[in-house]
């Protein structure tokens, strides 16, 4: 695939678990980011991820005077509740035609047995369902591929099974799907992540991360051809996982030359510890508010 590359890339916080001390914004469960991509005279706003709920989200682009009716595109990392809930939203403000790139399965039933039963997927009346989107405006462009949506702005499709690392191979969160009105495990793999081309190098995003964070970076680099890779932003899903994936993750992330590492939500204390021990002042903890900005 031919990549291209941006110019300057920009990533405002606007949902994350933890807002930070002293903060004005507001924090909720799960992830949002505004992606500004600029090169030359182009700018472009791709929404990833749209949090548990709406409002919270608002009120953030409110802070930092971003009108919900200047999102370009959105894309939604996996079906989870936590990165689609404010979907709907989300959708009535920005009020216009909208792409909205997706795996083909985000619309499956995904839940939790323990400690009891929890939905986990796309919640109806906040999400909204596929039609209730499409109604506002929705165009859906779900695919398993790769696609690339501005030059040097790529999703990375299904991380498959012989494209994880070996370590990666098992899940650190235990959900069920249906098959058939049978119960069997939710492999997750629904999750897309997105990469950007930047003066840096590579920037890979993720929502929650669940095919494995060292994977996805793998991923974008050979959909790219691109072996520099500056950062890595969002939830990393470690909150579960044992100190010996921790580690490798944190150390196959380095062996990759990965820079900078911008993590919070669902990557955990203990992970954040050691991204902090090993990267030092290149680690950062997200925030709702926070700003970043790549040139
Ligand atoms: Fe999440
Ligand atoms: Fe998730």
């Amino acid at each position: 695939m031919e990549i291209g590359k941006v110019n300057e890339l920009i990533i405002y916080v606007l949902a994350e678990d933890y807002a930070g001390y002293n903060s004005p914004f507001w924090a909720q469960h799960g992830i949002s980011f505004l992606i500004e991509i600029r090169s030359g005279h182009m700018r472009r706003r791709i929404l990833f991820d749209t949090g548990s709920y709406a409002e919270p989200i608002l009120f953030n682009m409110k802070l930092l005077s971003i009108e919900p009716k200047t999102v370009d595109m959105i894309v939604l990392s996996h079906s989870h509740f936590d990165h689609t809930g404010g979907l709907l939203g989300l959708m009535k403000e920005i009020n216009k035609e909208i792409p909205i790139f997706a795996h083909p399965e985000i619309f499956k039933i995904s839940f939790a047995l323990e400690p009891e039963f929890i939905y986990a997927g796309i919640p109806p009346l906040r999400g909204g369902s596929k039609e209730a989107i499409e109604e506002l405006g929705g165009i859906w462009i779900l695919t398993r591929e790769p696609i690339r949506l501005v030059p040097g702005v790529f999703t990375l499709g299904e991380i498959a099974e012989d494209e994880k690392v070996e370590f990666e191979k098992s899940q650190t969160l235990g959900l069920y799907t249906l098959k058939d009105g049978k119960i069997v495990p939710d492999s997750i793999n629904d999750e897309i992540g997105l990469a950007i081309n930047t003066e840096k190098g590579l920037v890979i995003i993720g929502g929650c991360s669940h095919p494995g964070i060292v994977s996805m970076v793998k991923k974008a680099m050979k959909i790219s051809g691109i072996k520099k890779v500056y950062a890595v932003v969002g939830g990393f899903h470690l909150i579960n996982a044992n100190e010996e994936r921790i580690n490798n993750t944190v150390d196959a992330l380095k062996r990759l030359g990965v820079r900078k590492v911008y993590t919070g939500h669902c990557t955990g204390l203990r992970a954040e510890n050691m991204f902090l021990k090993k990267f030092g002042n290149n680690f950062e903890k997200l925030h709702a508010g926070k700003v970043i900005a790549i040139r």
